[in-house]
């Protein structure tokens, strides 16, 4: 187990990436307490508490292969993802819906033996902030794949007409380039777009992509992710094997996801269980917000624990600013 992480960081190092660094520190520190050595622990995070602010992006002239290029580069985006499954707050039937999907996916070869195939058209739904694109960077970084998505805003102000087209361009590469496609907010220029000539230019994009997600036999994973599922028709449904609603978290979804944020710099498992009753009906993105505010505060003031009133007060300047969403 020891070993493993150490192998990790000495290979994180190797890479120059040091967010896999910081992690790999943050789990020697975990061992380390869970062996009984809580002095070590502390240490190691006091150490790691000082390392200079990571940058995710790696750094030194990788070329990134997943980054399309030519007449795809303006709508498909690509790229390798860092996202894991520890890095995101689920709630159990969501997590293993995507574990079981994970290891499918991993098996494919012992499944075709048996005459069927992993499931891979996923179909995830819920009020924006909530985790769907997250999961599908999360499916990306699990299965070492790229996170190819498609920009469908592009898609539709620059080729309106065009955009069927542009789409089989797009499903035709998916074979090539074997990734997770994100085709997220699917749906949302059918909501943005008033006059009847582009529901209609949308209706028509929108039943073309479903019959290519139909089609498809490229083996990749494909997410389409929907803010507004009450749009959306049985025929819809039918075509993804997967499912997936993205809700508001609960509160001890909250909590969860302030100790995954913030049990780094310190904050108790009590504090955060306190701190969790202020935010209440939030997204989880305006509580990764303000978690990340109080950080900054901590940060500002040179302090490298933070306390109840950095989040408190976070919290308190979000809402006033009435940014949690109320959809
Ligand atoms: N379920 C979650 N667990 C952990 N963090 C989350 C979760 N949902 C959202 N976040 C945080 O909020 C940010 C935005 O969420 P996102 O995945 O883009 O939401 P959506 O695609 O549903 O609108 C994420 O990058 C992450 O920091
Ligand atoms: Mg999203």
């Amino acid at each position: 187990m020891k070993a493993d992480i150490l192998k990790l960081l000495l290979q994180s190092h190797a890479e120059g990436d040091e967010s896999s660094f910081r992690k790999a520190a943050l789990q020697l520190a975990a061992a380390e307490s869970t062996a009984g050595h809580v002095r070590v622990a502390e240490e190691i995070r006091a150490i790691v508490a000082k390392m200079p602010a990571t940058s995710t992006r790696r750094q030194g002239p990788v070329v990134d292969i997943a980054a399309p290029r030519g007449e795809l580069a303006d709508i498909l985006e690509g790229g390798h993802r860092e996202e894991r499954l520890r890095d995101i707050v689920l709630r159990p039937e969501a997590e293993e819906t995507l574990k079981r999907v994970l290891s499918e996916n991993r098996s494919r070869a012992r499944l075709e033996r048996f005459g069927v195939s992993p499931r891979r058209r996923l179909l995830f739904h819920g009020a924006p902030g909530c985790g769907k694109t997250l999961a599908a960077a999360v499916l990306a970084g699990e299965m070492s794949l790229p996170l190819m998505t498609v920009r469908f805003d592009a898609l539709f102000s620059r080729f309106l007409g065009a955009t069927a087209v542009q789409l089989r361009a797009i499903f035709a590469e998916m074979p090539r380039r074997p990734g997770v496609y994100l085709f997220d907010e699917f749906d949302s220029v059918a909501k943005a777009r008033g006059d009847s000539q582009d529901v209609g230019e949308m209706n028509r994009v929108v039943t073309a992509f479903l019959q290519l997600v139909d089609a498809d036999m490229s083996g990749s994973i494909l997410v389409a992710a929907t803010n507004h599922v009450e749009l959306l028709d049985r025929a819809v449904f039918r075509r993804f094997d997967v499912i997936v609603p993205f809700d508001r978290p609960t509160r001890e979804q909250i909590v969860e996801l302030m100790k995954l944020r913030l049990s780094t710099v310190g904050l108790t498992d009590d504090d955060a269980t306190q701190l969790a009753a202020n935010a209440i009906g939030w997204t989880f993105a305006d509580v990764a917000r303000a978690c990340d505010d109080a950080v900054r505060t901590m940060a500002l003031d040179d302090r490298e624990e933070i306390s109840e009133r950095d989040v408190v007060l976070a919290l308190e300047e979000l809402k006033r600013r009435n940014v949690p969403a109320r959809s």
